[in-house]
């Protein structure tokens, strides 16, 4: 899929004045580098079109894309296709503004405890960052912990790998798979069925419900379906948010167990509304 992408094959492809740094933690969907512009530090994500459904973009698509400006959405900066001399069109990168801090997945691992006041300060944020994407009819489909850039001295967090946000206008293209995380997928995802904003609730909800209580609302359903978390998902039946974390509002742990209804139309119709039942 991506053999041979490498910090030398990137630095050769990618435009004038770009100066590749390094491979930053590469995650299942693309490959990521660290990458220097005129001073300026840049995280560009690598896609091939042989593979990876979001590498094929309209210039529909790229300018809904580029119109997000929002303080809790990573900007997008530039985009293009690298220029190889063998099959010149497969790899398209996508080049974002480096944000500063560390993913909430990587805090987490390294022993970070969330208080539930960062856990729905870092709700709302994302879900205000959402409502941007959305407002701008695109759907982000990869909210997880390691798209959320967090930083715990200013409490700002911020949402990743905007650049593979699919437009409601846009047809999917069938070639390659499209994002999307194990364990991180609304149920109409799993079942590879249409999306709307509504699947970015819920996986909204799947990552508040961690922050709040340090544990995948699903993970302890799983064992019911031969160990299948995506079937317990997909079943829908877990623990309310407030049986696990008691430090919640009625207002919030509701909200919260809204988001992961497994049907789009009893989940809140916007992330606004979900910024609002976060405050
Ligand atoms: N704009 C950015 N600024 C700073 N760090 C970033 C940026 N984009 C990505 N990273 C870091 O690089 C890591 C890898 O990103 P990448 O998007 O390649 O993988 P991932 O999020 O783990 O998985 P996926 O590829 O499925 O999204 C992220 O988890 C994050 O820590
Ligand atoms: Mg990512």
């Amino acid at each position: 899929m991506l053999e041979g992408v490498d910090t030398a094959f990137v630095q050769a492809g990618l435009p004038g004045g770009y100066r590749v740094a390094s491979e930053l933690d590469t995650g299942g969907y693309g490959i990521t580098f660290k990458v220097d512009r005129a001073g300026q530090a840049l995280a560009v994500k690598i896609l091939d079109t042989h593979w990876h459904e979001a590498a094929i973009r309209t210039p529909l698509e790229i300018s809904a894309l580029r119109s997000v400006s929002h303080p809790n959405v990573v900007r997008i900066v530039d985009e293009g296709t690298l220029s190889t001399p063998i099959e010149p069109g497969r790899y398209r990168y996508i080049a974002c503004e480096f944000v500063e801090g560390a993913n909430l997945g990587d805090l987490f691992r390294g022993g970070y405890e969330f208080s539930v006041g960062e856990a729905l300060s870092i709700g709302l944020q994302v879900a205000a960052g959402l409502e941007a994407i959305h407002e701008a009819r695109l759907i982000h489909r990869d909210v997880k912990p390691k798209n959320v850039m967090f930083n715990h001295v200013t409490g700002a967090a911020v949402l990743l790998d905007v650049g593979i946000a699919k437009h409601l206008d846009v047809s999917p293209v069938t070639i390659g798979t499209p994002p999307g995380t194990f364990g991180w997928k609304s149920p109409e995802q799993i079942r590879q069925d249409a999306l709307d904003k509504r699947s970015d609730i819920y996986t909204l909800g799947l990552l508040v419900y961690w922050l709040a209580t340090g544990s995948h609302p699903f993970e302890n359903r799983a064992a019911a379906h031969g160990g299948d978390l995506e079937a317990a998902m997909i079943a829908g039946q877990f623990d309310s948010v407030r049986h696990r974390q008691p430090g919640l509002t009625p207002q919030a742990a509701e909200t919260i167990d809204q988001m992961l209804a497994v049907q789009p139309y009893d989940r809140p119709r916007r992330a606004r509304d979900v910024v609002a039942a976060l405050q």
